[in-house]
């Protein structure tokens, strides 16, 4: 069935108002739009979960950098709101950035620590962005369950602490990360990727691969790790430009020299104008 569009944020609290009224759930999958199966895989796990699903579409631009991606970031409404109509999506909220962000707007969210590293690092104000704009969401449309893909896992923890420090009494939902047959990572950024650098991109999943492989044969030093994954991205994505290689404890995001707890290695590589980035759970 064909979604209903809202495209102002009246309209979409006025709805919010009476679905919660009417004692149904609502669940949130925020998205910047070009979806793929990995956002698709999103909204299924919503439907199961609460009675409406709102997935909203909005490229924001304070989460870009100023020499960022923000102008060529790929945008295909028609088609989009067509893809959510296919696996149930009842709603899409697609706001208007000067009704999101009017003249004089300068309220933020920002989560401290967390930010800090990885992300953060490379892209100072990016989190801040993310964070704003998703508090705004929230506000507006005010969920039940807010689901989130693990692709972007600093992300989903940034957002899942932001959500349990503030109150919001949203279950905080990860999905895993849904990848094309040769293991690269689904993301909007792919279609952007020429064809040689599409091929040499799977070296992030096998480099991820690998590390997992060390762990499991008992390895835990993280540099011994990372210098192999460094490795294999550099011999097989030769015109990568590796941005980090990080192994952070899973919860905290801090980096592990030693590997014990539970453990996620990251990874960030450019490859032209496209930066990719990716995760594995090492254990
Ligand atoms: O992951 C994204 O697409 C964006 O960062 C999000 C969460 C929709 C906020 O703009």
């Amino acid at each position: 069935m064909k979604p209903t569009v809202i495209r102002s944020i009246k309209s979409q609290q006025k709805l919010s108002r009476q679905i919660i009224a009417s004692g149904k759930t609502i669940a949130i999958v925020p998205t910047m739009g070009f979806l793929h199966d990995g956002h698709l895989s999103l909204i299924k796990k919503a439907k199961v979960k609460a009675d409406l699903v709102v997935t909203t579409i909005f490229v924001n631009p304070t989460q870009f950098a100023p020499h960022e991606d923000f102008d060529r970031y790929p945008r295909d409404t028609k088609n989009d709101i067509r893809k959510i109509g296919s696996v149930g999506g009842q709603i899409v909220f697609m706001p208007r950035a000067d009704e999101i962000y009017p003249d004089n707007f300068q309220s933020w969210v920002v989560v401290d620590k967390l930010t800090g590293l990885l992300e953060g690092a490379s892209r100072p104000n990016h989190f801040r962005g993310v964070t704003t704009i998703v508090s705004k969401l929230y506000n507006i449309v005010r969920p039940d369950y807010a689901i989130f893909g693990m692709k972007d896992y600093q992300q989903a923890m940034v957002l899942k602490r932001m959500t349990s420090d503030l109150n919001w009494p949203i279950k905080f939902i990860i999905a895993p990360t849904v990848r094309e047959p040769d293991g690269l990572a689904m993301s909007s950024r792919n279609k952007y990727l020429s064809g040689a650098h599409r091929s040499e991109a799977t070296a992030l999943i096998k480099a991820l691969r690998f590390g997992r492989k060390m762990v499991r044969a008992g390895e835990m030093s993280a540099s011994e790790i990372k210098r192999e994954m460094k490795k294999i991205i550099t011999k097989s994505a030769p015109s990568g430009l590796i941005d980090y290689i990080t192994l952070t404890d899973m919860d905290s995001l801090e980096t592990v020299r030693n590997i014990r707890g539970k453990t996620v290695a990251s990874l960030a590589v450019k490859f032209g104008k496209v930066r990719l980035i990716d995760n594995i759970l090492l254990k």
